[in-house]
């Protein structure tokens, strides 16, 4: 992408952070996703707490954690919350129907829960993540190491071919020490259905179709603010 992209985009992803933020409030439990549109709110929220706002955060991520706790934010056990007012998250591609993807950055099982455990689910995101149809990003699926190959196959079964996500040319491990599998499925006609055939395989702790766990798209497109929800 060129820098001017970039720029744009990067411009694009910090109005849709600082439109999200003015949602959260003194009191507030506050769900905090993973990525680089995220950080933008993340470092907007920690403005806001340095000049008195109470909250308290959950965290999708080890970066998201350490970054927020660097800003003062208190960060919470996301396994002790019974729910979350408010949460933030990006997405890789999304549908005015508030279908998205999710878990580019490789955060998707614990987005997932606190996407779950939210009363107000915002996603933030530019204008390069509209799309019409799911699918030109690939789905993350997040796999116990051990079912590796029966998932492999499984996604094969469905119609899908899966790539083992790497990094410096090792596994890519997640947070909570599993593999990831990227899986193309071509462009989604009934991305519900896939996300109920992916919910019947072993082995998969959780795939990155959101369906039915969003509020709000916030989205930016360099001039306005756009609310899908
Ligand atoms: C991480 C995610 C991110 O929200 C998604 O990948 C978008 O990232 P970015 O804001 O960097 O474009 O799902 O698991």
């Amino acid at each position: 992408m060129a820098t001017t992209d970039k720029n744009q985009q990067d411009a694009e992803k910090l109005a849709a952070a600082r439109a999200a933020v003015k949602f959260v409030k003194d009191g507030d439990v506050v769900g905090l996703g993973t990525g680089s549109t995220t950080t933008f709110a993340i470092i907007e929220l920690g403005k806001r707490v340095k000049d008195g706002l109470q909250i308290k955060a959950a965290a999708s991520s080890i970066r998201t954690e350490e970054l927020a706790k660097s800003l003062g934010i208190e960060i919470l056990d996301l396994g002790r919350l019974s729910e979350i007012d408010i949460s933030i998250d990006g997405a890789d591609e999304f549908t005015a129907s508030l279908d998205l993807i999710k878990g580019g950055g490789g955060a998707l099982f614990r987005e997932k829960i606190i996407a779950s455990l939210s009363k107000n689910a915002l996603i933030i995101t530019d204008a390069s993540k509209k799309v019409k149809k799911l699918g030109a990003f690939t789905v993350p699926v997040e796999v116990i190491p051990l079912a590796y190959q029966y998932v492999f196959d499984q996604i094969n079964k469905l119609g899908g071919s899966g790539v083992l996500r790497t990094k410096d040319e090792q596994a890519f491990i997640t947070d909570n020490g599993n593999l990831i599998i990227d899986a193309d499925f071509g462009l989604i006609d009934d991305p519900a259905k896939l996300a109920n055939n992916l919910n019947q395989i072993n082995g998969i702790l959780a795939h990155g179709l959101f369906i039915n766990l969003t509020s709000k798209v916030i989205m930016s497109d360099g001039t306005d603010i756009i609310i899908f929800e």
